[in-house]
């Protein structure tokens, strides 16, 4: 399972790169509104630290837009995965980009049978919103398990990357359930790593290891 982290901000990027279990990173424009930074710059930034796929989302509204606009982000770097609203225009969108070798990352996910209209168009990557929908007491992870079954019954090749996750029990989920990737904001990569008696463990060993004389230490 690949682990991806979704943010615009290079130091948590930095920081989970260090940590080895990054496979890429996803934005969107809410993020980068967030950092205060432009596209184009944050985005070469971001592909200087890690040598994966990186999404960057289009904003027009129809497909020609789109595909211009997704043109000029695949133009920013190799790595560049072009992301693309669910919809109409999208579909179309994703059909023309796929036609031309530029990656796609279909976002804003909320059926299977959006899941599987992309698989159809070609896309690349499928983004359902767990948290989101979890959020409106629908159960996120149980589209993630839909979508999967849809996708092997049809042997699509489209990545199901689980987005909007809040917490390590969507991971657990999402890992059980075989999903491709999930993307992760840097407080939850970090939860995965902690655990209570590991730090209980920790602080015993210590205290154990101050107890061993001076002399029998290497
Ligand atoms: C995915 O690519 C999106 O950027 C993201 O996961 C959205 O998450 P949110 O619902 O926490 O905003």
């Amino acid at each position: 399972m690949k682990f991806f982290i979704d943010t615009a901000d290079v130091e948590e990027i930095r920081k989970a790169h260090a940590m080895g279990v990054l496979d890429g990173v996803t934005t969107n424009p809410s993020l980068l509104a967030k950092v205060g930074r432009g596209l184009e710059e944050t985005i070469r930034e971001i592909c200087s630290i890690v040598d994966g796929p990186v999404s960057a989302e289009c904003v027009s509204a129809d497909a020609p837009e789109l595909i211009k606009e997704g043109k000029g982000l695949a133009k920013i770097h190799d790595n560049v995965v072009v992301k693309v609203p669910m919809g109409v225009e999208g579909l179309k969108a994703v059909k023309a980009l796929t036609a031309e070798g530029i990656r796609t990352n279909v976002t804003l996910c909320f059926s299977a049978n959006q899941a599987l209209l992309a698989a159809k168009a070609g896309a690349t990557y499928i983004s359902p919103f767990v948290g989101r929908l979890d959020d409106i007491s629908q159960d996120g992870m149980e589209l993630i398990a839909h979508i999967i079954e849809i996708y092997q019954n049809y042997d699509f090749t489209t990545q199901v990357l689980v987005a909007s996750v809040r917490n390590p029990v969507h991971v657990l989920q999402a890992a059980r359930m075989g999903a491709d990737v999930a993307t992760l904001p840097y407080s939850v990569i970090a939860q995965l790593a902690q655990h209570p008696l590991t730090d209980i463990g920790i602080k015993k060993f210590l205290s154990d290891w101050e107890k061993v004389p001076k002399s029998a230490k290497p």
